[in-house]
């Protein structure tokens, strides 16, 4: 199955069905129940499958010292369990994480201990219930308290330099005439896609060896692979995995996690028959990564117009012992605004606690939560607007950088969200306005996001009969809308109806694609689209023969690294805060975007209305607590985790400018995924202030602070 890839450089399409509003493709295989998520592979290729439930440590820090599996073992449908005693060994155990039942370590309160397989769901939980772990305890930690212990770490994520420092910070925060200086929090919060992290696996022993094949609920069949084949001492091929429907996943379902390791675990001993696990919402608490807590202490050094003379943010957050994740709070801060003097760092503070991971633009969303309150209360120390704030700070080229920006469009954004929003008519504040019992308030903040493009991405064009076309690349469509949006693009490259295009996706079978994630999907894979497509073309014309084919990757082009490549927004807000209950209600919420080619409306519309909602829910809702004493997520559950439901979101607009870059894909298009929940937090707080003066620098926002 291996395909010569050829490199090509691209060049832009000319969009006909990429610009318009196509519905999704397989809208109805979902709504009608015919679409198959991960545990619904259970014939086929995956028959009779085992059952497995997992077993999770009850301490916090620890060591196991005995595992009792006999009163589970006597269950009559109980087949068998696994522990760190007899499961099968890793060949590579440094991902702290992923290397579970290994030894008798137990790093954080939730950690799988054991799994229990079974002939039904019923019967592997009933199996969990009666497996005794005995664990001695060791104190542990699971607060930053007063983070003395915080470390520097190499970078932050993906890559980025840890800290950077540019002219002399403190010297100007000395002369500068208006200083604001305050810390900012943000809380520990979890993903809660629709679909809980789920997989079925088989082994097979062929003549060459066993391979392993997954159905997994993931946002990237080749990272999956990538991660588990070495860990497993299997050569990729031997590792298929595929993920044709996938119920969403913010970032939780963008790396692997140690469910997908048990139930690989669990398979390799079940004799060839396929084990099924379906993590709960309660387990995805403990399990499933999450967004770590941030402290962000920000200065800010200003001449009394409000022109910036010094940045500083340093950054304080939590990651855990077990393996080091380093959220990249600052690294916007970094590009958004012009001051001669600038400082950012981060450190962390390890603790006995799962790993955090991705969630929705981690980094940008806690960063710029700071950040856009801190320049909300710059602009009211210099009696200015919030918005003639941004534009007499507009950089000219990227600051981090130095180079020019490809589109940077923040003021564009500003200028037509303040003509939607009726920016014009807001009244100097605070409390303005009131309206019976209810203070109204209006706020601002800006919005980016870097356009990523990632590497290692190709695309297979094949001809059919009829004038169709087989395209294929192995990319993963986590409910986006990338399966509709891959097949317009694949469509447009070749010059056919979107009707005479076959799309396969989320198959390690097809040709290499990066993780959905970064906001990078759509650029990276249809990128690679794009160069099949245009390869074919050069080689055999517009109407071949059935049969030909061409599998290409898009050639780096040099002159993009030229300029820095960066999406905007400018997100407003309407508050409404009850004088008596502090009850908060967003009553209007509005993000106007630059993000290059909107290649399909519909989609695009409902992935910026789910960013504002995410925003909306971080700012007044989402936050998880742990118990100190036991070190558990107390908050396991969508009635102790409030997600914005339907109730909490009032009017909430999206708009984009019509543009296009094509200096970041032959589409003209950057991404879109991320950049609603940056800086809507932030535009949340600003209006409940401007509503009550009352200022909230820690997220969420909620009704206690504006009761006296
Ligand atoms: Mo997204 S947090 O990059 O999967």
């Amino acid at each position: 199955m291996s395909h010569p890839i050829t490199e090509q450089l691209t060049t832009p399409i000319e969009p006909r069905s990429v610009g318009t509003e196509v519905r999704r493709v397989d809208g109805v295989a979902k709504v009608t129940g015919r679409a198959t998520f991960a545990v619904e592979h259970d014939a086929g290729e995956m028959p009779d499958p085992l059952h497995l439930w997992l077993v999770q440590s009850q301490v916090a820090r620890g060591r196991i010292t005995r595992v009792d599996t006999d009163a589970a073992l006597a269950h009559p449908g109980v087949v068998a369990v696994l522990d760190h005693t007899n499961a099968p060994r890793l060949a590579d155990t440094s991902d702290g994480e992923l290397a579970i039942l290994q030894d008798e370590r137990v790093h954080f309160r939730g950690q799988i201990v054991a799994c229990v397989l079974a002939e039904t769901p019923e019967a592997a939980r009933e199996g969990a219930a009666l497996v005794h772990v005995d664990v001695t305890a060791s104190d542990h930690e699971v607060d930053m308290g007063d983070a003395d212990d915080a470390y520097a770490p190499d970078t932050v994520n993906p890559a980025y330099p840890t800290d950077t420092s540019e002219g002399d910070v403190e010297a100007a925060l000395a002369g500068a005439e208006v200083v604001v200086e305050q810390t900012y929090r943000t809380p520990f919060e979890h993903n809660n896609p629709m679909e809980p992290h789920a997989l079925v696996a088989r082994w097979e022993e062929r003549p060459d060896g066993p391979h392993l094949d997954l159905f997994d609920s993931t946002q990237g069949v080749f990272s999956v692979r990538r991660t588990l084949a070495p860990m497993l001492g299997l050569a990729p091929e031997r590792v298929r995995v595929r993920a044709p429907y996938v119920g969403g996943g913010f970032g939780s379902k963008g790396v692997p996690h140690s469910p997908e390791m048990a139930a690989v675990l669990a398979a390799r001993t079940a004799g060839g028959r396929p084990v099924k696990l379906a993590v709960t919402r309660q387990q995805m608490f403990a399990l499933t990564g999450y967004r770590t807590a941030t402290v962000s202490r920000f200065r800010l050094g200003a001449r009394p117009d409000g022109t910036l003379v010094a940045i500083d943010h340093r950054v304080v957050e939590q990651t855990s012992r077990v393996k080091e994740f380093a959220e990249q709070t600052a690294t916007a801060t970094r590009m958004m605004y012009a001051a001669p003097h600038r400082h950012t760092s981060h450190r962390l503070v390890p603790l006995d606690v799962a790993v955090p991971s991705w969630m929705r633009a981690p980094g940008e969303m806690p960063g710029m939560y700071a950040h856009e309150v801190a320049m909300d209360e710059l602009a009211v120390a210099c009696g200015i607007d919030p918005i003639v704030l941004r534009e007499r700070n507009e950089p000219d080229v990227d600051p981090e950088s130095g180079l020019p920006f490809g589109n940077r469009r923040l003021l564009d954004c500003f200028a037509r969200g303040a003509e939607r929003f009726g920016w014009a008519d807001r009244p100097a504040g605070p409390r303005a306005t009131r309206d019976g019992d209810w203070w109204v308030g209006t706020g601002v903040a800006s919005a980016t996001y870097p356009a990523y493009t990632a590497p290692g991405n190709a695309a297979r064009v094949a001809s059919l009969e009829g004038g169709r076309y087989a395209v294929s690349v192995g990319a993963v469509d986590l409910g986006t809308g990338a399966r509709t949006v891959l097949a317009q693009i694949a469509a447009d490259a070749l010059g056919v109806d979107l009707e005479d295009i076959d799309l396969a996706i989320a198959d390690t079978l097809l040709p290499p694609a990066s993780v959905a994630g970064g906001s990078s999907g759509t650029s990276s894979w249809g990128g690679a689209i794009v160069a099949a497509a245009q390869r074919f073309r050069a080689d055999h014309g517009g109407h071949p023969d059935p049969g030909v084919e061409t599998t290409a990757s898009a050639a780096d082009d040099p002159d993009k690294k030229r300029l820095a490549h960066h999406s905007f927004g400018a997100v407003f807000a309407e508050a409404r805060v009850h004088r008596a209950t502090g009850e908060i209600r967003v009553t209007r919420l509005l993000g106007v975007y630059s993000v290059g080619r909107v290649l399909n409306p519909v989609t695009a519309r409902s992935q910026f209305l789910g960013g504002l909602v995410m925003g909306l829910s971080s700012g007044l809702f989402e936050e998880s607590w742990r118990d100190p004493r036991f070190g558990h997520v107390v908050t396991q559950d969508l009635a102790s985790y409030h997600v914005a439901s339907h109730a909490d979101v009032l009017g909430v607009e999206a708009e984009w400018l019509d543009e296009e870059d094509t200096a970041v894909s032959p589409m003209g298009a950057r991404g879109i995924g991320e950049i609603g929940i940056v800086g809507t937090a932030a535009a949340v707080a600003n209006a409940t202030y401007h509503a009550t003066g009352v200022r909230v620098r820690d997220l969420p926002v909620t009704a206690d602070r504006f009761v006296e």
